[in-house]
């Protein structure tokens, strides 16, 4: 059985990984009234992985026979400077939901949850891919500047762009 200051740990990242969803919705609204349709495809894609990674700690609390409490999701900031602003949001939000998942870690080893510490295992090698995606999507707008041509290679490149992992079945 999950114990309570896990269990309650885990509510909050709940909340997190679902606020990432909003707050990356959000982005995608942004960049289709800018006209840039892949970037907002990318930030579509984004949104439904946040989704996945809020139902796994939803699942893994079931699992082990905890509570899920939904806590509430702040709305996000609404618009951004610049597609380039967006996504260095983006990025900033990557390194907090990184320092998130370290301290959820450090929370499992303290409490000698080692089913936890397993399961966030795969946030931990997550959140580097996670970073280094929101670092590559800045480096490519910052190498675009201001290129009309160059920012539209950009948006067809991130339309692109694949689900890479399928919704997890229910647990319970
Ligand atoms: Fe769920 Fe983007 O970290």
């Amino acid at each position: 059985m999950i114990g309570k200051k896990v269990n309650e740990a885990f509510n909050e990242q709940i909340m997190h990984e679902y606020f990432s969803a909003y707050l990356y919705f959000q982005m995608a609204a942004y960049l289709h009234s800018e006209g840039l349709d892949g970037m907002a495809h990318w930030m579509r894609v984004q949104t439904i992985e946040e989704t996945i990674h809020g139902t796994k700690f939803f699942d893994h609390i079931l699992e082990r026979g905890g509570k899920v409490e939904l806590l509430a999701i702040e709305k996000p900031q609404a618009t951004w400077a610049s597609p380039l602003e967006a996504f260095k949001a983006a990025m900033a939000h990557e390194q907090f939901i990184t320092g998130r998942i370290n301290e959820l870690v450090a929370i499992a080893a303290k409490e000698n949850d080692f089913a936890s510490r397993t399961m966030l295992q795969w946030f931990v090698d997550e959140q580097i891919e996670e970073e280094s995606n929101a670092e590559k999507n800045v480096r490519n707008l910052e190498m675009v500047g201001g290129s009309g041509q160059g920012l539209m290679m950009l948006d067809r490149e991130m339309g692109a762009r694949i689900m890479p992992i399928q919704f997890p079945p229910a647990a319970v």
